[in-house]
């Protein structure tokens, strides 16, 4: 690569502009989606997916592709769960091996004397026509190789597939280098998080990482579509959105002040037990009480309430010193009182403890959990949200897909 790809001030500075907010930004999959949207932006392409290294493969993690999805929709395929081989067969395994960038001008029209072949089975199965492919190695200045980044269909003015520019060839990798920093960085904010699960909840193997993981996507695309419903605007939704699936992953972390013997109990808590388990709220709620930022309020405000019902029937209520150890949980929260954070972790928290195997419960059937859940709606959960659940429960089986046990 030449050194100095000579960039018009306008492409820096609209660069650096996008690093600045990449590096505000604290979950990993909404740098990808943001990571994915400039590239594109910048590289004039039509489709991008991004593939991050996990373990000795690579994973498929993030896409995006103008002509076959519509923007900002609850999306199935953003959860398609694949990996491919890091080895010189595959485009994007061949710039994961050797840290090269990949220029392709026609998929269909590889030289036989290159290692890799294009696979055309995504093609076929989507009906889309690669022709373009620009795929980049993240990653090359720290030590750690992230994954791969690859972007298809540079588009003319007239939005024909071409060969990506000299420029893109040139200032892509730059980009890249910042931009698998921010992502080296949400990586590590998620793993954080879900080790820290691990010693309050994680105690019981039955919830592993999967469950939180899981309450975090479920609360995370409900927040999405409600928030476009509402008309907040895109910005917003995607700060949001990236604060809600953190917070939310950490709903339960007050578990770490409860004991084994009633955590761990392999059958139904008696009045005793219960009360003393509804304590997990407040306990996870003290962490946060020193907020110095808004995942901290959130935070805050989710594990305190994500077991306040609509209708006043939860727990535990208003509380007026939660500092102190004497906490009469009588005054109840309700219907708008409870905020919409809240609200959206509720129906999430159930829907995943309904589907999985508990020390104290088998799984329930798909059939029972959304009789439960209909019936529950305006009583234990938000009607609305309840609604938005129902429109977009193919995106909240292809998470639990994805976040297996
Ligand atoms: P969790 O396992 O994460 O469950 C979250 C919420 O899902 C529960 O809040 C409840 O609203 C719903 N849920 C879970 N399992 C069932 C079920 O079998 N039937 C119905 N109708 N709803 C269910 P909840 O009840 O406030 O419980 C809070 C936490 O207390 C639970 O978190 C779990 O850790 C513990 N817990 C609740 N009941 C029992 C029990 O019978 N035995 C044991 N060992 N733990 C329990
Ligand atoms: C998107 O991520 O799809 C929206 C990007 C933006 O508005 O900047
Ligand atoms: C992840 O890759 O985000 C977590 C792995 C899993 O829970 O399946
Ligand atoms: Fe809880
Ligand atoms: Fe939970």
């Amino acid at each position: 690569m030449r050194q100095d790809a000579h960039l018009s001030s306008n492409k820096m500075v609209s660069i650096l502009k996008t690093i600045e907010e990449l590096n505000l930004l604290k979950d990993v999959d909404t740098i990808l989606d943001k990571t994915l949207y400039e590239a594109r932006k910048l590289a004039k392409a039509d489709a991008g997916s991004i593939f991050l290294k996990e373990k000795e493969t690579l994973r498929f993690s993030y896409v995006q592709n103008d002509t076959l999805f519509r923007k900002d929709e609850a999306n199935v395929a953003l959860y398609a769960d694949f990996r491919l081989p890091i080895s010189a067969r595959s485009i994007v395994g061949y710039a994961a091996l050797t840290g090269e960038t990949v220029v392709i001008d026609d998929a269909y029209r590889l030289d036989d004397s290159f290692p890799y072949r294009f696979n055309p089975a995504y093609d076929r199965k989507s009906g889309y026509k690669t022709v373009s492919v620009l795929a980049i190695p993240l990653g090359s200045f720290s030590e750690r190789m992230v994954g791969v980044m690859q972007l298809i269909n540079a588009k003319d003015e007239t939005g024909k597939p071409v060969p990506f520019s000299q420029e893109s060839r040139d200032y892509m990798p730059l980009f890249a280098n910042h931009a698998s920093l921010a992502l080296e960085r949400g990586i590590m904010n998620r793993e954080l998080i879900l080790r820290m699960m691990k010693m309050a909840e994680l105690r019981d193997p039955h919830e592993t990482g999967a469950h939180v993981q899981r309450v975090g996507a479920y609360s995370a695309e409900l927040y999405q579509q409600w928030a476009l419903i509402q008309g907040v605007d895109r910005n917003t939704i995607r700060r949001t959105r990236d604060v809600i699936r953190l917070s939310s992953m950490l709903h339960d972390v007050g578990k770490v002040g409860i004991s084994d013997v009633i955590l761990k109990k392999p059958g139904k808590l008696d009045e005793d037990e219960f009360r003393t388990m509804r304590w997990h709220t407040v306990f996870g709620a003290r962490l946060f009480l020193q907020n110095t930022s808004s995942l901290d309020e959130m935070s805050y405000d989710i594990a305190l309430n994500h077991h306040e019902k609509w209708n006043g029937a939860g727990y535990p209520g208003n509380i007026p010193d939660i500092q102190s150890d004497s906490i009469s949980m009588s005054a109840p929260k309700k219907g708008e009182e409870i905020s919409i954070y809240a609200r959206i972790t509720a129906l999430a928290d159930v829907f995943d403890a309904l589907s999985s195997r508990r020390s104290y419960k088998e799984p329930w059937t798909d059939e029972k959990i959304l009789e439960v859940i209909e019936q529950d709606s305006g009583t234990h959960f938000d009607p609305s949200i309840v609604e938005i659940f129902f429109q977009i429960f193919d995106v909240i089986k292809a998470i639990r897909e994805k976040y297996r046990e």
